[in-house]
């Protein structure tokens, strides 16, 4: 398949990542099929979508007009099957766990056309891993994506043992036509190139932080004011999600058997009491109040 013959995109799963990678590839123009359990999480992605639109009509970055048509060429489908009739390219944004992605990419491999490109958004899974459950493995790429998407520049597209140079270089042209930035992974690793140079230095902060060398606070702050990061590691994992982080470090786990790289015990805890970050309020930091204070 050309790039040019890229017309429809599917997302599969419209969380965080996927509504905005929807979004994203409708404000480049191509027509976005996005799929989720329910119509009801599909309508929440949206009204989202629509909320960071508006802001840039606030600020004259787009018109009215222009955000009418963007989210115009997105349609709502929450049956699979259905929304992958017509897609070119999928994009499977779902929750970071291996069996539940194998069984999008059968699903996506049974019901898409032929020619379809399928992509992981996956953060530390390898695509071999993922691809084994298709027919077409050599169709089959990473294409990940960084939060929120909508803002961050880079996609990290990874070659698996059989992805083809045809399938890498298509999904790198059509990271750059929506807006995006590529890199291209000659080959697969978990955590890829940003993950795995992120976890280096986390690890360092929670090894900092379980030696009671400095509270995490601390580390943040260190890390900020001494090494010019906008954030400090554990004010990104709140950014992120820190179900997201303890589940790419279980995943990445099942595959090394490092001890180093399973989750620490402040991330564990604060994962199994439901304190997830940002998104739900709490998590290093208790977001209902200004500034954000640390938690136990
Ligand atoms: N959050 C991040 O910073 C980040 C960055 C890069 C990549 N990722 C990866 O992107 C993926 C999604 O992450 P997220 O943060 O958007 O998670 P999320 O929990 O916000 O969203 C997941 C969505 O998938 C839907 N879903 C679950 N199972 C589904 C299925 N079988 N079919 C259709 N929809 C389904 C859920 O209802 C939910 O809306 C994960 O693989 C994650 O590792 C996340």
């Amino acid at each position: 398949m050309k790039i040019e013959d890229v017309k429809r995109i599917l997302v599969v799963g419209g969380g965080q990542m996927g509504s905005q990678i929807a979004m994203q590839a409708a404000l480049h123009g191509y027509a976005v099929t996005l799929n989720d359990l329910s119509g009801e999480l599909l309508e929440k992605a949206m009204k989202g979508n629509r909320v960071q639109l508006e802001k840039r009509v606030t600020k004259n970055q787009m018109s009215e007009a222009e955000m009418r048509e963007a989210i115009g060429r997105v349609t709502l489908e929450p049956d699979l099957e259905q929304a992958a009739r017509a897609a070119d390219v999928a994009i499977e944004a779902i929750v970071e766990r291996l069996e539940p992605k194998r069984e999008c990419f059968a699903k996506l491999d049974r019901w898409c056309p032929p020619h379809a490109v399928l992509c992981t958004n996956s953060s530390t899974l390898m695509i071999s891993q993922i691809a084994s459950a298709t027919k077409r493995p050599d169709k089959c790429a990473n294409m990940h994506w960084f939060f929120p998407p909508l803002v961050m520049k880079l996609v990290e597209v990874v070659q698996g043992k059989e992805t083809s140079e045809e399938t890498a270089q298509l999904v790198a042209e059509l990271t750059r036509r929506i807006g995006r930035e590529p890199v291209i992974l000659r080959k697969e690793l978990p955590g890829f190139l940003v993950n795995r140079i992120l976890r280096a230095q986390s690890r360092e902060a929670y090894h900092l932080l379980e030696e009671g060398v400095a509270s995490f606070a601390d580390i943040d702050k260190a890390v900020e004011l001494g090494l010019n990061h906008p954030m400090g590691p554990f004010k990104l994992s709140d950014f992120s999600g820190l179900d997201i982080g303890y589940n790419a470090r279980l995943e990445t786990y099942e595959v090394t058997k490092n001890p180093a790289d399973k989750p620490p015990a402040a991330l564990e805890r604060r994962v199994k009491r439901g304190d997830l970050g940002r998104k739900s309020g709490r998590g290093f930091y208790d977001y209902s109040v200004n500034p954000p204070k640390p938690t136990d």
